[in-house]
């Protein structure tokens, strides 16, 4: 595995398999790998004939107080990881390369609609972050295909609709989410649990699972539903930032008629804030 830091090179490298006409397939990380992030990378094997990941901390996607700086960086063990799991090039540019004029000066992209809801009400900005960097990997590294997690769903849908309105000639992927035995979604984040708050997180999704099937069984009113399963995490000990039942196309309030609906949560536990999600077809 070859482990870039410089655009130059990064191109040259990428250049070289797109003449041979390999695919290539993009998995796009933070770092503090786990094997949620490998998942994504495995599925990016079997569609791709060349695998480029990349860890960039983008500091354009936290917000004010948030843990930019405490974001825990692991590149040494990251790339041992994903060069055991078959990644051809890792991409871990500095700041400085992915934003030389400066994080101030750098043109962004905002998805409209679904980026100043749900997580982007809790913290704005934070999808032009993503959008804007994802768009820099997309023209860095120009894969035929690029692969994101379905734990991260409404960041998914911003991605895909990114692509849409700006045409990237990409196939974007939705991998499902890698759940640690006990059903809690394998995240960064959860490296902040201590050890009483990761016994109780799993809640979180048993949570999501009830609502789940509450909904499945077609009885009672889903704001009554969305408030009740907030008020279970409260009192497990979350600090609920949303629990709410969306419609699945566009993360809008569901109308009669509606059947492909997700659940979405966030939560705090401590110092870790957890997102999770379910979808369902009714
Ligand atoms: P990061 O949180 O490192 O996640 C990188 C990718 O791994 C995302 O697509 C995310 O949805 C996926 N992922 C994380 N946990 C997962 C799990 N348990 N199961 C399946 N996939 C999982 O998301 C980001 O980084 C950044 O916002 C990024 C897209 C890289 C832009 O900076």
């Amino acid at each position: 595995m070859e482990l870039i830091a410089e655009i130059a090179h990064l191109r040259a490298q990428v250049a070289l398999w797109r003449l041979n006409g390999e695919k290539i397939a993009l998995v796009p990380t933070m770092g503090n790998l786990h094997d949620g992030h490998l998942k994504l990378v495995a599925e990016a094997r079997q569609r791709g004939d060349r695998c480029v990941a990349t860890i960039f901390v983008n500091p354009l996607q936290f917000g004010e107080g948030e843990d930019f700086d405490s974001y825990p960086r692991t590149l040494q063990e990251d790339a041992e990881k994903l060069q055991q799991a078959g990644v051809d090039l890792l991409f871990a540019p500095s700041v400085e390369v992915v934003y030389p004029a400066g994080q101030a000066a750098q043109s962004q992209i905002e998805v409209p609609l679904i980026s100043d809801i749900l997580c982007g009400a809790s913290r704005p900005g934070h999808f032009v972050g993503v959008a804007t960097v994802v768009a820099k990997l997309f023209n860095l590294v120009q894969p035929d295909m690029a692969l994101f997690g379905e734990k991260d769903f409404q960041q998914l849908m911003v991605i895909r609709w990114m692509t849409r309105d700006l045409c990237f000639p990409i196939e974007i992927i939705g991998v499902t989410t890698d759940r640690e035995t006990d059903g809690l979604a394998r995240s960064s984040r959860n490296g902040y649990l201590t050890a009483d708050e990761r016994e109780l997180a799993p809640a979180l999704y048993a949570v999501l699972n009830a609502a789940a099937e509450e909904l499945q069984d077609g009885e009672g009113d889903l704001a009554e539903m969305e408030l009740s399963a907030a008020n279970t995490l409260k009192e497990i000990g979350f600090e609920s930032d949303y629990f709410t039942i969306r419609r699945a196309a566009d993360l809008q309030r569901p109308e009669s008629g509606d059947t492909a609906l997700v659940i979405l949560a966030a939560a705090y536990l401590g110092r870790a804030r957890l997102i999770d999600n379910i979808t369902l077809t009714l």
